[in-house]
């Protein structure tokens, strides 16, 4: 893996830390927003980019909500797909074997309705080669139990307190959601708990409306909106968690939400983020995460900086 950043002539260093993973730059795609695994390396080249997270993974298969699922806004999109998955079996029959081939770091999302369930694929994620880092994600608001342990720091403590010790190949990411209440609190606990990084943040519960039909336009109803509307909000939980909690713990953040430009991206590293998820921009273009990084590393170089690393939280305040 080269040091350098995607311009090998540009001599920055772009490679980040997330726990015990090294990423050859900052640029992760999010959960969800890329196919199971992979898939996406027909349109984006994944030596390019710093990390690929797989769809949430659940124990049993699940075929989520009815469609309509997915609605596009003026700036950003809404959906409800309800955690539709396969199931931990079959990822591993179909997918675990191909993970060591993809030129990149994979982070395995894991999602469940109960602790037993959620430790379960967990393990399983832990145990296929290649797999560095296992995401919980607890901050998914389109199913019914999506935010139960993400919801409350306790319930939260209880559960990553019963998956850590089933990680024992892989790093522990934490996705939360910037939904519930003070999210300084869920941090802290996800951090006590043994998170080795967080990421913040997930898609934000919302209502769009058809007002010929007077419907909902998502068949659910209530749905979660990402992409560039969200992308101030996104940049204000990481830098809270940042600037009050993370920072002194030493834990890095991947901040998500509404990157689709280069510049959102680095508005996140300066608000304190050490990685950047891309979700909605690959609906918009496959490309995007790619074109991002390399773009990162020309601001880095242009900051007069030698690594990207001397730019997280450096925010100036008034
Ligand atoms: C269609 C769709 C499916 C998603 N599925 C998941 C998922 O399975 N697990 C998860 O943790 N987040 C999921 N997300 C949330 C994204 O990973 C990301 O946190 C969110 O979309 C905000 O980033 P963005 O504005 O760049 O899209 C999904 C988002 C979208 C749009």
């Amino acid at each position: 893996m080269t040091p350098l950043g995607y311009n090998g002539d540009l001599m920055v260093q772009m490679q980040v830390k997330l726990g015990p993973a090294t990423l050859r730059n900052p640029v992760v795609l999010a959960a969800g927003t890329s196919g199971v695994m992979g898939e996406i390396e027909d349109a984006l080249n994944l030596s390019t980019i710093g990390a690929i997270t797989t769809k949430s993974i659940t124990k049993e298969p699940r075929i989520g909500n009815e469609p309509v699922r997915m609605v596009t806004l003026q700036s950003g999109m809404m959906n409800a797909i309800g955690l539709a998955n396969e199931g931990i079996d079959s990822f591993i029959e179909n997918h675990a074997q191909s993970v060591p081939s993809l030129d990149t770091v994979v982070i395995g999302s894991v999602a469940g309705d109960t602790i037993e369930a959620y430790v379960a694929v967990a393990s399983a994620m832990d145990s296929i080669l290649g797999i560095d880092l296992v995401e919980i994600n607890v901050s998914c608001p389109n199913t019914q139990d999506g935010l139960e342990f993400g919801g409350c720091p306790k319930s939260l403590t209880m559960l990553l307190n019963e998956i850590r010790p089933a990680l024992s190949n892989s790093g522990m990411l934490v996705k939360l959601s910037a939904a519930p209440g003070d999210i300084r609190k869920h941090a802290q606990a996800a951090i006590d708990s043994g998170a080795d990084a967080l990421t913040l943040i997930n898609t934000i519960p919302s209502l769009a409306i058809d007002i010929e039909s007077r419907t909902p336009k998502l068949s659910r109803g209530i749905g979660g909106v990402s992409g560039t509307v969200i992308h101030p909000v996104a940049v204000r939980v990481v830098h809270e968690i940042y600037r009050d909690v993370a920072k002194d713990a030493n834990i890095p953040i991947i901040g998500t939400g509404g990157v689709l430009r280069w510049e959102d991206a680095a508005e996140f590293i300066l608000a304190g983020a050490t990685a950047v998820g891309i979700g909605t921009a690959s609906f918009v273009n496959p490309a995007s995460a790619q074109n991002i990084a390399k773009k990162l590393t020309s601001w880095v170089k242009r900051q007069g900086c030698q690594s990207i690393t001397e730019l997280i939280g450096e925010l100036k305040l008034p």
